[in-house]
Protein backbone atom coordinates (compact mmCIF):
# COMPACT_ATOMS: atom_id res chain seq x y z
CA UNK A 1 0.00 0.00 0.00
CA UNK A 2 1.14 3.17 -0.89
CA UNK A 3 0.72 6.50 1.26
CA UNK A 4 1.23 10.19 0.45
CA UNK A 5 4.48 10.28 2.33
CA UNK A 6 5.97 7.09 0.19
CA UNK A 7 5.08 9.43 -2.58
CA UNK A 8 6.97 12.24 -1.33
CA UNK A 9 10.38 9.71 -0.84
CA UNK A 10 9.76 8.55 -3.93
CA UNK A 11 10.13 11.87 -5.69
CA UNK A 12 12.87 13.28 -3.98
CA UNK A 13 14.88 10.16 -4.33
CA UNK A 14 14.02 10.48 -8.44
CA UNK A 15 14.92 13.87 -8.07
CA UNK A 16 18.07 13.27 -6.23
CA UNK A 17 19.23 9.97 -8.99
CA UNK A 18 18.35 12.95 -12.03
CA UNK A 19 20.88 15.44 -10.19
CA UNK A 20 23.64 12.83 -10.26
CA UNK A 21 23.19 11.90 -13.79
CA UNK A 22 22.43 15.20 -14.44
CA UNK A 23 26.24 16.12 -13.30
CA UNK A 24 27.85 12.96 -14.39
CA UNK A 25 26.50 13.76 -17.86
CA UNK A 26 28.33 17.02 -17.63
CA UNK A 27 31.50 16.27 -15.79
CA UNK A 28 31.94 13.71 -19.42
CA UNK A 29 31.20 16.70 -21.81
CA UNK A 30 33.69 18.83 -19.51
CA UNK A 31 36.31 15.76 -19.62
CA UNK A 32 36.14 15.32 -23.37
CA UNK A 33 36.44 18.67 -24.15
CA UNK A 34 39.26 18.87 -21.74
CA UNK A 35 41.03 16.23 -23.63
CA UNK A 36 40.43 17.35 -27.17
CA UNK A 37 41.61 21.05 -25.80
CA UNK A 38 44.82 19.20 -24.26
CA UNK A 39 45.38 17.00 -27.69
CA UNK A 40 45.09 20.41 -29.22
CA UNK A 41 47.47 22.04 -27.35
CA UNK A 42 49.98 19.62 -26.55
CA UNK A 43 50.45 17.33 -29.87
CA UNK A 44 49.80 20.54 -32.12
CA UNK A 45 47.13 19.01 -34.20
CA UNK A 46 44.83 21.15 -35.45
CA UNK A 47 41.96 21.47 -38.04
CA UNK A 48 42.82 23.60 -41.74
CA UNK A 49 42.26 26.77 -41.35
CA UNK A 50 40.34 27.09 -44.74
CA UNK A 51 38.40 24.54 -47.33
CA UNK A 52 40.00 24.03 -50.12
CA UNK A 53 38.57 21.96 -53.31
CA UNK A 54 39.89 19.94 -56.01
CA UNK A 55 37.57 18.04 -58.60
CA UNK A 56 38.61 14.24 -58.33
CA UNK A 57 37.22 14.09 -62.01
CA UNK A 58 39.87 16.46 -63.72
CA UNK A 59 43.06 15.93 -61.24
CA UNK A 60 44.65 14.69 -63.97
CA UNK A 61 44.15 16.62 -66.97
CA UNK A 62 44.38 20.55 -65.11
CA UNK A 63 45.48 21.90 -62.11
CA UNK A 64 47.77 21.67 -59.23
CA UNK A 65 47.66 17.80 -58.57
CA UNK A 66 48.38 16.73 -62.44
CA UNK A 67 50.91 14.07 -62.64
CA UNK A 68 53.92 16.20 -63.60
CA UNK A 69 53.37 18.52 -60.75
CA UNK A 70 53.24 15.59 -58.29
CA UNK A 71 56.75 15.76 -56.00
CA UNK A 72 58.44 17.95 -53.64
CA UNK A 73 58.89 22.03 -55.35
CA UNK A 74 61.38 23.66 -53.76
CA UNK A 75 59.93 27.55 -53.26
CA UNK A 76 61.69 30.78 -53.72
CA UNK A 77 61.71 31.58 -50.09
CA UNK A 78 63.29 28.23 -49.58
CA UNK A 79 60.36 26.37 -48.23
CA UNK A 80 59.00 22.83 -49.46
CA UNK A 81 56.19 22.07 -50.61
CA UNK A 82 54.94 18.49 -51.50
CA UNK A 83 51.94 17.38 -53.72
CA UNK A 84 50.52 14.15 -53.87
CA UNK A 85 47.34 12.22 -54.86
CA UNK A 86 45.94 8.94 -53.39
CA UNK A 87 44.33 6.41 -54.98
CA UNK A 88 43.09 2.78 -55.23
CA UNK A 89 45.31 1.67 -54.11
CA UNK A 90 48.74 3.70 -54.39
CA UNK A 91 50.39 7.11 -53.36
CA UNK A 92 52.08 9.45 -56.43
CA UNK A 93 54.53 9.79 -55.82
CA UNK A 94 55.07 6.63 -54.22
CA UNK A 95 57.89 7.90 -52.45
CA UNK A 96 58.46 11.58 -51.62
CA UNK A 97 61.16 12.78 -50.70
CA UNK A 98 62.48 16.34 -48.52
CA UNK A 99 65.51 18.13 -46.53
CA UNK A 100 65.75 17.83 -42.52
CA UNK A 101 65.21 21.13 -40.86
CA UNK A 102 62.90 23.22 -43.46
CA UNK A 103 59.37 23.74 -43.41
CA UNK A 104 57.34 21.76 -45.61
CA UNK A 105 53.72 21.95 -47.02
CA UNK A 106 52.33 18.59 -47.72
CA UNK A 107 49.44 19.65 -50.42
CA UNK A 108 47.10 16.62 -50.98
CA UNK A 109 43.98 15.22 -52.36
CA UNK A 110 42.38 12.03 -53.45
CA UNK A 111 41.60 10.69 -57.22
CA UNK A 112 38.79 8.49 -56.17
CA UNK A 113 37.58 7.13 -52.83
CA UNK A 114 38.58 8.45 -49.12
CA UNK A 115 42.25 7.57 -48.35
CA UNK A 116 44.12 8.51 -45.54
CA UNK A 117 47.54 10.04 -44.81
CA UNK A 118 49.80 9.47 -42.07
CA UNK A 119 53.76 10.04 -41.47
CA UNK A 120 55.24 7.46 -39.01
CA UNK A 121 56.76 8.75 -36.58
CA UNK A 122 55.44 12.11 -36.60
CA UNK A 123 51.96 13.73 -36.01
CA UNK A 124 50.68 13.93 -39.55
CA UNK A 125 47.52 12.07 -40.17
CA UNK A 126 44.90 13.07 -42.50
CA UNK A 127 41.99 12.17 -44.49
CA UNK A 128 42.74 12.61 -48.63
CA UNK A 129 38.71 12.97 -49.11
CA UNK A 130 38.30 13.45 -53.15
CA UNK A 131 37.04 16.78 -53.88
CA UNK A 132 38.90 18.68 -51.06
CA UNK A 133 42.73 19.40 -50.26
CA UNK A 134 44.89 19.07 -47.08
CA UNK A 135 47.24 21.57 -46.52
CA UNK A 136 49.63 20.89 -43.68
CA UNK A 137 52.52 21.68 -42.75
CA UNK A 138 55.83 19.40 -41.61
CA UNK A 139 59.15 20.00 -40.55
CA UNK A 140 61.21 16.78 -39.52
CA UNK A 141 65.24 17.38 -37.80
CA UNK A 142 66.55 14.51 -39.04
CA UNK A 143 67.37 12.95 -42.11
CA UNK A 144 65.98 9.35 -42.29
CA UNK A 145 63.26 7.30 -43.44
CA UNK A 146 59.54 7.54 -42.44
CA UNK A 147 56.42 4.75 -43.62
CA UNK A 148 53.55 6.85 -44.86
CA UNK A 149 50.62 4.36 -45.10
CA UNK A 150 47.27 4.67 -45.94
CA UNK A 151 45.35 4.44 -42.46
CA UNK A 152 41.67 4.64 -43.70
CA UNK A 153 39.89 1.94 -44.96
CA UNK A 154 39.90 2.36 -48.75
CA UNK A 155 39.06 -1.16 -50.19
CA UNK A 156 39.94 -4.82 -50.65
CA UNK A 157 43.64 -2.96 -51.68
CA UNK A 158 43.94 -1.10 -48.75
CA UNK A 159 46.29 -2.84 -46.68
CA UNK A 160 49.00 -2.29 -49.76
CA UNK A 161 48.27 1.11 -49.84
CA UNK A 162 51.86 2.44 -48.53
CA UNK A 163 53.99 5.05 -49.12
CA UNK A 164 57.49 6.45 -48.28
CA UNK A 165 58.92 9.65 -47.17
CA UNK A 166 62.79 9.88 -47.72
CA UNK A 167 63.91 12.99 -45.36
CA UNK A 168 67.94 13.98 -46.76
CA UNK A 169 70.11 16.51 -45.49
CA UNK A 170 69.76 20.03 -46.80
CA UNK A 171 72.20 20.66 -49.35
CA UNK A 172 71.81 16.86 -50.98
CA UNK A 173 68.02 18.51 -51.37
CA UNK A 174 69.40 21.69 -52.70
CA UNK A 175 71.49 19.88 -55.27
CA UNK A 176 68.82 17.58 -56.49
CA UNK A 177 66.33 20.42 -56.57
CA UNK A 178 69.06 22.32 -59.12
CA UNK A 179 68.69 19.39 -61.28
CA UNK A 180 64.85 18.57 -61.37
CA UNK A 181 61.74 20.91 -60.71
CA UNK A 182 59.63 18.96 -59.15
CA UNK A 183 61.51 15.68 -57.02
CA UNK A 184 60.44 12.21 -55.89
CA UNK A 185 62.77 9.17 -54.91
CA UNK A 186 60.70 6.39 -56.94
CA UNK A 187 63.21 5.47 -59.93
CU1 LIG B 1 43.79 4.04 -49.34
CU2 LIG B 1 43.28 2.72 -47.46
Amino acid sequence: MTTETDHGIGEAVAARVERRWAVLSIAIVGLLVGMATFIGIHRATMPQGRVETADPKTLHVSGEFVESNLGSALEADGSVTVRAVGQQYSFTPQCIVVPADTPITLRATSADVVHGLLIEGTNINTMLVPGYVADLPIRFKAPGEHVMPCQEFCGIGHQGMWGRIKVVDKDSFAKLAAAKRRLTCVD
